[in-house]
């Protein structure tokens, strides 16, 4: 069997040596390789498929709330299924083809009417691969992460369907500030590590079922 040879870049002005390091780590990646050949943005569309694969998350007609999008993989994936998509970056992203975007940070609540009024209705599925930019110090991320995750868990009762699902990503450690919040307005919950993550990776995705719909406002008193 041939040796496989790992791909090397010689240094360039301007690339830093951790620039290089990533440069190599996508050229040597399979996932990477497979995203390009089938026209995906990002390596990460093969998180969301094998979850789709798995639980049936995207179906033909739906509505689909994409928060961080960019660069778009997951949008692309979605509006492929044949789902109406509305997907939202802090970053600009280029057009998907199908899919409406806003620009934004989707924690603002003049973002959020934004995407209500592109949705035009509650959205059958809400995903969320939106990460925060991180520390490296373990407890300062895991807290940045879990706000992150809280704020879509907040904005859900204003946007998604009785009986919808999301999917959220989480840095471990994560889990149980989110599922304190979450686990009472869903039917079912699952935590997945999907195999295209990266080995050095601490993130898992949250996969929810069954919203229970916004919850019922205490009657006034008097
Ligand atoms: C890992 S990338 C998403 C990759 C995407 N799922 C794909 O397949 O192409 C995470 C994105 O989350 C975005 N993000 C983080 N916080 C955000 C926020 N508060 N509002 C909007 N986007 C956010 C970042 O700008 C970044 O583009």
């Amino acid at each position: 069997m041939p040796m496989e040879r790992k791909p090397r870049l010689r240094a360039k002005a301007g690339r830093t040596a951790a620039q290089i390091r990533w440069l190599e780590r996508q050229l040597a990646d399979r996932f990477v390789a497979e995203a390009k050949k089938r026209g995906f943005r990002a390596r990460s569309v093969f998180k969301l498929e094998e979850i789709d694969r798995r639980f049936g998350l995207l179906r033909k007609g739906q509505a689909v709330l994409d928060l961080g999008a960019a660069p778009g993989s997951w949008t692309q994936y979605a509006v492929r299924k044949g789902c109406r998509v509305v997907a939202c970056d802090l970053l600009e992203m280029a057009p998907v083809p199908g899919a409406e975007f806003v620009q934004g940070d989707f924690t603002d609540p003049a973002v959020q009417e934004q995407l209500r009024a592109r949705l035009g209705g509650p959205a059958d599925v809400v995903l969320s691969d939106a990460a925060p930019n991180t520390t490296g110090l373990r407890a300062v991320d895991r807290l940045k992460s879990e706000a992150l995750a809280e704020a879509v868990v907040e904005l859900l009762e204003a946007v998604l369907r009785p009986g919808g699902a999301c999917l959220l990503k989480l840095l471990k450690g994560a889990e149980a500030a989110v599922l304190a919040r979450a686990r009472p307005l869903f039917a079912g919950y699952r935590l997945i590590r999907p195999a295209a993550t990266r080995a050095e990776s601490s993130e898992i995705y949250l996969l929810l079922t069954g919203f229970g719909g916004p919850n019922p406002k205490p009657a006034a008193e008097g």
